[in-house]
């Protein structure tokens, strides 16, 4: 794994570890951000409004897709699994699931106005082409938010995440998850997690790489208790001339 992706097999592994959390998948999130993973999500989500056509990449079991407002939403998820866990949830009428990958975004080009890539984005396999779908089917004028733990290039805050990270998430999911469930793990899947962390980068590889595709006014926030990091772009207005 490295800022840029993983290989094939290394992405198996990592929807293999997601698949296995899935039951228990936000009672670890609310743990191990003391309760903030909701707050984020649903101020990420305040940016979508009704008459905006959205897209999810990486739904997953639909804890961010819940909190959109907008009439038509198109959830992408690569897991069967996952998304059949948020299909009870979500309403019909407003989401389309689609089941794919990032990197190949089964829809028209300009044909959406925002997409939402909420830690999902340190999941894809190959995350310059799946920024170059993000701007292929976003309408110009069209924004893009990228949300995932916090990475800061370096100094106190990045030593206290990655402590975090490292060594305070992997006993918490003991916490969260029955001793029964946990036996049947060969790895534990939150080793995973803490893999995906450290081969991320920082938040500045995914502004650059938002960049180098061709988004302009790229900027990132920190969300609540700094643990988060919310990265948007919007894809240019074409000239008129
Ligand atoms: C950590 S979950 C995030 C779920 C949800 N967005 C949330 O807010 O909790 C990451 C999701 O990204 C999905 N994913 C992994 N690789 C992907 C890819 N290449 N393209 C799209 N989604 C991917 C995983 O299956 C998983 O459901």
């Amino acid at each position: 794994m490295d800022p840029q992706g993983m290989s094939d097999k290394e992405w198996h592994h990592v929807m293999d570890a997601m698949e296995e959390v899935g039951p228990y998948y936000e009672r670890v999130n609310w743990l191990i951000t003391f309760g903030m993973v909701d707050k984020w999500r649903k101020r990420v989500a305040a940016y979508a409004k009704p008459e905006d056509v959205v897209l999810e990449i990486g739904s997953g079991p639909g804890n961010f897709t819940r909190h959109l407002r907008s009439k038509t939403i198109f959830a992408i998820e690569p897991s069967s699994d996952l998304s059949g866990i948020s299909k009870g949830i979500l309403d019909p009428e407003r989401v389309t699931f689609l089941k794919g990958v990032g990197e190949m975004i089964p829809l028209a080009d300009s044909s959406v106005d925002k997409v939402f890539c909420v830690f999902s984005f340190r999941d894809f396999f190959d995350r310059k082409a799946g920024a170059e779908e993000m701007i292929r089917v976003l309408r110009n004028g069209g924004e893009v938010f990228i949300v995932d733990m916090a990475k800061p290039p370096s100094g106190p805050l990045a030593k206290m995440l990655e402590f975090h990270v490292k060594h305070m998430v992997p006993p918490l999911t003991r916490v969260a998850v029955p001793s029964v469930v946990r036996e049947r793990w060969t790895r534990d899947p939150y080793r995973t997690l803490v893999d995906t962390y450290e081969a991320y980068g920082s938040t500045r590889v995914y502004e650059d790489l938002l960049r180098r595709s061709g988004f302009d006014d790229v900027s990132t926030e920190y969300l609540g208790l700094n643990g988060a990091t919310m990265t948007r772009g919007s894809k240019p207005w074409k000239s008129m001339c």
